[in-house]
């Protein structure tokens, strides 16, 4: 086995602390499959205000960390503490910095219950780069690689290239950049160069200047030692101008140290065979649990329970993002199917609002939860026939792959991870895991749905013989690990000019 690596996470979410989506459920199982395979490795996450000490069995690590935060002068932090939950007992430590002011709060890691974005966003995050790198001084920990993901943490690799570079514990690291959401960039106005407080030589084209401004993500693409994705479609889409926000050139120019890992699914959690949160368990021989799974889920919706109708699921955050514009306009058309659709997600008002009101409208046909409910997420899962998924662009995606091992067929537009995970039926070939569209548009999305649900109706074999191909895949995080161990060790050998 290769060398042992001390590795150093640093991240905005991590399962079971900290969740909003897809980017907590990856921080939580690599950095536990990087203990099972030996590293040291710890995990820097802030203390929100639900990170509770007693439910977490969070110590006191340090009572005060001094954090130098530039122009706004020195501040500080306390860290606490916790094992990463390993089984076989391997090194792992996860860190929760606390600071009150910045981030025990009452509304979202990022915004306020209204949903909009908290106005000193730019100081939170600089402040959680700052107090991970400051922890690493104060506690002797020497990483050979920083991980750091998407924007908020996107600063540490411009702190290590710059003001650290003299710094013995962090000053050599080689960092690593996983962009799991490109569209979000953490982008500010041109004085907090002087927070980061790294000299303004670094404001340019090729560095942290994005418009006049100051662009964090964009640092942290041309800093990091290596820049990954979570697909590898993904990784070539956001080279180019339509899925690039704007920054496809710079990722252009580092094309050579750009990569794509396909996250894993933590099957401990997601597996129809021993999921504690659905009516009955089943597999692949004995389908009849998931027979139970939908009257449950169609009792918990209060939709009339009828075997024979299709199930259309979705769990989603209701934004631009998962082309729920796109499905506003489609489902009146779609609702004319005899299928029913249960959708679970929040986010933009305007959507919530939107789907809110369409069960008065089809009483017998949509359900919906507005609201965050993992264990309706998990019934949706097992119950549904179907899983659909019109994504504007989806770096990865897991829900597609919980479905595939739940025997819940995807209906998914091929973009990024859903691409790459997803296979289009071919019935000639004998082959294929779920349906797949193109161009995202109306005619599109029920054309695709249309095609799915005359396949569930007249092509039970096929239908058959899909269910079982999908519940055969899988995305193992054990593998996605390995890769990027990999990935650490390229970076490694690449710091050190090899
Ligand atoms: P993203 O991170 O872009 O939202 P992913 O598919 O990577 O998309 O991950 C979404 C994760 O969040 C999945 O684990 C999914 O089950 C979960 N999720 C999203 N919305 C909800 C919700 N309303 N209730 C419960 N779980 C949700
Ligand atoms: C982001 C992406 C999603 C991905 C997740 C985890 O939230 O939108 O596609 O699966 O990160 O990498």
């Amino acid at each position: 086995m290769s060398k042992k690596l001390n590795i150093l996470m640093v991240a905005s979410e991590m399962v079971p602390f900290a969740k909003e989506g897809g980017l907590a459920d990856v921080v939580g199982s690599l950095s536990r499959e990087l203990v099972r395979l030996g590293h040291d490795v710890r995990v820097v996450i802030p203390r929100y205000l639900t990170i509770n000490a007693q439910r977490f069995n969070l110590k006191l690590a340090v009572s005060h960390v001094p954090v130098p935060m530039g122009v706004i002068g020195e501040m500080g932090c306390s860290v606490w503490q916790c094992p990463i939950d390993d089984t076989e007992g391997g090194r792992g430590v996860v860190y929760a910095i606390e600071h009150h002011q910045l981030f025990s709060r009452d509304g979202g890691f990022y915004s306020n219950i209204n949903g909009d974005g908290y106005m000193d966003n730019d100081n939170r995050f600089i402040f959680l780069c700052r107090a991970s790198i400051e922890l690493c001084k104060h506690v002797g920990f020497r990483p050979d690689c920083i991980h750091v993901h998407d924007w908020h943490t996107a600063a540490v690799p411009v702190l290590v290239n710059t003001d650290y570079r003299d710094e013995p514990t962090v000053g050599s690291s080689a960092t690593l950049l996983t962009i799991h959401n490109l569209q979000h960039q953490g982008e500010f106005d041109e004085g907090v160069m002087d927070v980061l407080g790294i000299g303004w030589e670094h404001f340019h084209i090729r560095g942290l200047e994005k418009d006049g401004n100051t662009n964090l993500l964009k640092g942290g693409i041309y800093h990091a030692t290596i820049v990954n994705t979570v697909s590898e479609c993904y990784a070539s889409q956001i080279q180019t101008p339509e899925y690039g926000f704007e920054l496809d050139g710079v990722l252009r120019d580092r094309t050579d140290d750009l990569y794509g890992i396909v996250n894993g699914v933590d099957y401990e959690e997601w597996d129809p065979q021993t999921d504690k949160m659905i009516a009955a368990n089943y597999n692949a021989d004995d389908l009849s649990g998931k027979t139970i799974c939908k009257a449950d889920l169609q009792g918990s919706f209060g939709l009339p329970k009828r075997a024979d109708v299709p199930v259309i699921g979705l769990v989603t955050r209701l934004v631009k993002q998962k082309g729920v514009d796109i499905l506003a306009e489609a489902i009146h058309s779609l609702l004319e199917y005899d299928i029913q659709v249960v959708l679970l997600g929040t986010g933009e008002v305007w959507a919530n609002f939107y789907f809110g009101d369409l069960p008065n409208q089809y009483p017998d046909k949509f359900a919906c939860y507005i609201g965050y409910n993992n264990t309706l997420a998990h019934k949706i899962e097992a119950g549904a026939d179907f899983f659909l998924m019109p994504s504007l662009f989806e770096p990865c995606g897991l829900n597609q792959m919980y479905s595939l091992r739940y025997g819940t067929i995807p209906i998914v537009r091929a973009v990024g991870g859903l691409d790459d995970t997803v296979e289009n039926l071919n019935v000639k070939e004998d082959v294929g895991t779920g349906f797949k569209f193109d161009d995202l548009n109306v005619g599109a999305l029920i054309d695709t749905v249309g095609w799915a649900i005359y396949t569930y109706y007249n092509q039970k074999r096929v239908m058959e013989a899909m269910i079982q191909r999908a519940m055969k895949r899988r995305f193992s995080w054990a593998d996605a690990a390995m890769k990027y161990v990999e990935l650490y060790n390229k970076a490694i050998n690449k710091r050190k000019g090899n």
